[in-house]
């Protein structure tokens, strides 16, 4: 098991409450990047992942032609072993517990490829958008570790500082089709605000759920990978009503395909993989856990992993 040792000094901690994301310039090894980048190649267009809805094209319709352009794969510890222990994952609670408290604990993870030239733009997004029940109040923050260099030219993120502060802004599907997974935020905030984050292959950047993102395209000729890591903590009811319009549209065909595979078997595999990551002894973890495994057993929509 690798021990963190990693923790966050009083400046950094002020300056991720203060803007809403914080840069790194080092969470893991430039061994364990190679690593990665060899899984994430390795599980990318895998029939058995795709078919079980767990890797999707997030700025395209799964069933329209075309190269793809902006796939992830979900979850991809349920598929790699490996990556359960790996020094980005234990350093990445850690900070989580320093930033989030001790409740914190993992939420989902996923790997998104840029692929070289044609690697479409992350629209700007806040990540609670993404939630599925508006009348909860959410905390989670996110490690976004590059698997090579990246700057402006292969969509390194941008932040807007300060957005976390804020509500929920309007969002709608990507390019207005719903066939799209990923949203887009139409509310009101100024691009022009924006903070772009050049980093290394093996730093991160953390954001808060709540702040304005964005990645652009990849115009290089390189593939640009991302491995991001979510904590949260449990939800807790929220006073007065809100609502996500957004989200009230038919599965994409993602969902219809992880809803087809539960129902042929997946489920036992599912349950199996819920064990394996651990009942947290947590009580008001413990109950989240059921919440969600509930909600996934059910042929449900996953709690909001985006
Ligand atoms: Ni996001």
């Amino acid at each position: 098991m690798n021990s963190p040792s990693l923790i966050l000094n009083r400046d950094q901690i002020n300056s991720f409450r203060q803007d809403g994301f914080l840069v790194l310039d080092s969470i893991s090894t430039a061994e364990e990047v190679a690593q990665l980048r060899g899984v994430f190649d390795g599980l990318l267009n895998s029939k058995a992942i795709f078919k079980e809805g767990a890797q999707w094209d997030l700025v395209k319709g799964d069933d329209s032609a075309g190269p793809a352009k902006l796939p992830q794969i979900m979850n991809p510890v349920n598929y790699a072993p490996q990556l359960r222990d790996t020094l980005f994952r234990a350093k990445a609670l850690t900070i989580a517990k320093q930033l989030l408290g001790e409740e914190a604990g993992p939420f989902f993870e996923h790997a998104i490829l840029k692929p070289a030239w044609h690697g479409a733009a992350t629209p700007w997004h806040q990540d609670e958008s993404y939630r599925l029940d508006p009348n909860f109040d959410y905390r989670e923050i996110s490690f976004w570790m590059p698997l090579q260099d990246v700057a402006l030219g292969n969509g390194c993120m941008q932040f807007i500082p300060g957005s976390h502060r804020g509500e929920v802004l309007m969002h709608r599907s990507a390019n207005n089709d719903p066939k799209n997974h990923a949203y887009e935020c139409c509310g009101e905030f100024n691009p022009a605000e924006a903070v772009a984050c050049p980093l290394p292959a093996g730093g991160c950047t953390i954001h808060d759920g709540r702040t304005l993102h964005y990645a652009g395209p990849n115009e290089t000729g390189t593939p640009r990978w991302a491995y991001i890591l979510t904590f949260d903590l449990p939800p807790t009811a929220r006073p007065g009503k809100r609502s996500f319009p957004w989200n009230k549209k038919e599965p994409t065909a993602h969902l219809l395909r992880r809803k087809a595979w539960l129902r042929h078997g997946g489920i036992v595999v599912e349950f199996w993989r819920i064990l394996r990551m651990g009942v947290p002894k947590n009580p008001r973890r413990l109950v989240n856990l059921m919440r969600r495994a509930r909600r996934a057993l059910a042929a449900d929509s996953p709690d909001a992993d985006h």
